[in-house]
């Protein structure tokens, strides 16, 4: 069994030394010293176009991630050619404390406390109605759903939006474009989890914005290119949304000149809120690859049609 790595970065001899631990039986090897066309199965992140396009014969393609927005040419590929994405392997937890964080410093005002102790002001701040801060989530898949329930668990509402209706416990659940109004009306943080696809793309723009109520704030730990970032600016700006905490960004990394930066009301992350973890990826993948070889199913196959 021959398996190709392409990692896009610096660790690649990690990925291999584990691959190479969990896979005895394979030969497993980097792209270019090694030809795609006679891999099995490919672990990939960020590949360029040529490496997809040889994979005609592959089994399965791995995606090191959990969304499959920057995987060039899949339409060229045959569909028995399955493509996989990661599954948590690691990256649930790290959402719920990165989300988490940014949730609870605007719910218990850490930054205006901040502002009052650069201003040496000793003053009790009159404490916000959990039950009026609502955090609404868009996208319930693998990563969405356990950051709802961790919210539950902290006794916030909770709701989410997605393409199919959810039965999460304690979870109020909006499904499809119907529905998307009402869930902005009622949500004081929004919170974005969703694959970047032809729908998403955009989704956030100024009508969308709008939607929310005023004094709302948004975190996007999802795809940039899912806000449409002028138009959040400029409710920002307006006073209708009190700000945001952003994760990802259209352009990584983000434009010098961006006005992102330096905006008082945004707070920003170089794309760190769950980041893959080699062991947990490759312990995930290898199970897969067996259960592939013994000709069982697997999950975290991506829907071509639906673009994750
Ligand atoms: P997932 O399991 O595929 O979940 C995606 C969710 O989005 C599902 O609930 C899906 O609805 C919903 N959705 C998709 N298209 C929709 C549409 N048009 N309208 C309404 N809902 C829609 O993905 P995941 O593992 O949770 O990851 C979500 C995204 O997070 C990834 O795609 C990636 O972009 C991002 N991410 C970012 C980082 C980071 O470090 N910033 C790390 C990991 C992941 P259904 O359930 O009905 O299918
Ligand atoms: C990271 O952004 C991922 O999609 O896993």
């Amino acid at each position: 069994m021959k398996i190709l790595v392409h990692t896009a970065g610096s660790d690649s001899a990690a990925w291999i030394d584990a691959l190479n631990q969990a896979l005895p039986e394979a030969g497993i090897d980097r792209w270019p010293a090694a030809r795609a066309a006679d891999a099995d199965y490919a672990l990939l992140w960020k590949p360029p176009p040529e490496l997809v396009r040889d994979l005609a014969h592959a089994k399965a393609i791995f995606n090191l991630g959990a969304g499959v927005d920057s995987m060039p040419e899949l339409s060229a590929l045959p569909r028995d050619v399955l493509l996989v994405r990661l599954d948590d392997a690691g990256m649930a937890e790290q959402m719920i404390e990165y989300v988490l964080h940014a949730v609870i410093r605007r719910y218990r005002e850490f930054d205006a406390y901040v502002d009052q102790q650069r201003e040496g002001l000793w003053h009790q701040r009159s404490r916000l109605s959990k039950n009026e801060f609502t955090v609404g989530i868009l996208g319930a898949g693998v990563l969405g759903a356990e950051v709802a329930r961790a919210f539950v668990r902290l006794g916030f509402p909770v709701q989410v939006w997605s393409r199919t209706p959810k039965a999460i416990s304690g979870v109020t659940s909006f499904a499809g474009p119907q529905e998307l109004d009402s869930f902005l009306a009622s949500t004081r943080v929004l919170v974005c989890l969703l694959p970047l696809t032809r729908e998403t793309k955009d989704l956030l723009d100024q009508v969308r914005l709008a939607r929310l109520p005023r004094g709302a704030y948004l975190v996007n730990v999802a795809r940039g290119a899912v806000v449409v970032d002028a138009d959040l600016l400029a409710l920002i700006d307006s006073g209708h949304l009190e700000g945001a905490t952003l994760d990802v960004f259209r352009d990584e990394p983000l434009p010098k000149a961006h006005p992102f930066w330096h905006h008082p009301r945004i707070v920003l992350t170089p794309h760190v809120s769950a980041v893959t973890r080699v062991e947990a990826s490759v312990a995930q993948i290898s199970a897969k690859i067996r259960r592939l070889e013994a000709g069982l199913p697997v999950t975290g196959i991506v829907d071509r049609r639906h673009g994750y």
